[in-house]
């Protein structure tokens, strides 16, 4: 097994090389250039993340690295070809795409994502899991922002890709991605050797807000710092950047409220804070987000801060809290 993964490093180490040069040298890569250009990435940028281009060609990687002595089956346990339906042979799975390596903590790539240069759907592909990469084991961006983030004791959790490479591309260096999915309490933990302090950053649509409840409640319950940015109008941080400018994130992001108080505001907007009935039911929706708090004396003080917020007392909060612990109403 042990050889079956050094293997698989290099192959992923070859793959990443023979995309980028392709992005940097074919006259196909061209296109991916562009795009890159198109979307304000520098080639310095480029070069840190290890971007790369796939050709519009069925056979690029499995005719090179077959003839470098890896075999199809080989190349299948990693994702990088697929097996023809009811046929013999191998084609590639990652054609006519712009290339992002998905590297480890470490910094040695484990996976691809692809993405069209087009509206062409799926927007974006990836590796499968394999033996080398667990998705909700990883974050995207962490070999490149891990310093940063521990320099600066913050870090900053995005949905995507362009989002992680545009506020690097902006000098907002502490940015990581959890690649679509919510947080898992893998990546939290991960996250968590670096900065205590988080940021999250998601889309600001329906998904990337619900997204930003799952991370918000696992990082809490971890013991993290957690703040909450939630862009406007369905915009994602690249977005952001690019109409807006890094200065003008960071003023917002200068502003953001903590995890509760975020979720304080939403609940409050749905129920009003005057009815009885409205008091009662933020104090029920808000409770996971209190009862996840590990620190005895934060969780006091953050429903010190609830029991002013909606004028009740502190006991009584603490009372429902217990009851509704103990799987009450
Ligand atoms: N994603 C994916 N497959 C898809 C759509 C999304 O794997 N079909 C993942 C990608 O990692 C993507 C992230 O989810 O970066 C966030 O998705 P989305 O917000 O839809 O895309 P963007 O990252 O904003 O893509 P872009 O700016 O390139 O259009
Ligand atoms: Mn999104
Ligand atoms: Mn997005
Ligand atoms: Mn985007
Ligand atoms: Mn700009």
């Amino acid at each position: 097994a042990r050889r079956m993964i050094e293997k698989g490093r290099a192959l992923h180490k070859r793959t990443a090389e023979l995309f980028l040069q392709c992005l940097r040298e074919d006259p196909q890569g061209r296109q991916g250039r562009e795009y890159l250009h198109k979307r304000g990435v520098s080639d310095q940028v480029a070069v840190a993340f290890g971007l790369g281009f796939a050709p519009l060609q069925w056979e690029f990687l499995t005719k090179q690295l077959v003839q470098e002595g890896y075999s199809p089956e080989e190349l299948e346990r990693f994702g990088l070809v697929v097996r023809r339906a009811g046929g013999e042979g191998y084609y590639d799975r990652f054609r006519n795409r712009l290339i992002f390596p998905i590297f480890d903590n470490q910094g040695r790539p484990i996976a691809f994502g692809g993405r069209v240069l087009g509206d062409e759907m799926p927007k974006y592909l990836n590796s499968p899991e394999t033996p080398l990469y667990k998705k909700g084991q990883q974050l995207y961006g962490l070999h490149v922002a891990g310093p940063s983030i521990r320099e600066k004791g913050l870090a900053i959790l995005v949905e995507g890709y362009m989002d992680v490479i545009a506020c690097h591309q902006h000098g907002i260096t502490q940015a990581v991605a959890t690649l679509g999915t919510a947080l898992t309490a893998e990546q939290g933990r991960l996250l968590l050797r670096y900065s205590s302090s988080i940021l999250i950053l998601y889309d600001g649509d329906r998904a990337g807000i619900a997204a930003t409840e799952k991370a918000g409640l696992i990082l809490t319950s971890m013991g993290a710092r957690v703040q909450v940015l939630q862009l406007q109008d369905g915009m994602d941080p690249d977005d952001f950047l690019q109409s807006q400018g890094a200065e003008q994130l960071w003023k917002v992001i200068d502003k953001a409220p903590s995890y509760f108080e975020y979720r304080y505001e939403q609940v409050r907007q749905r129920h009003g804070p005057t009815s009885i009935q409205s008091k009662v039911a933020s104090i029920r929706e808000l409770a996971p987000d209190l009862l996840a708090i590990p620190s005895a004396v934060e969780q006091e003080a953050t429903v010190q801060w609830l029991a002013r917020q909606v004028g009740l007392s502190e006991s009584s909060i603490v009372e429902e809290l217990r009851s509704l612990s103990q799987g009450g109403p």
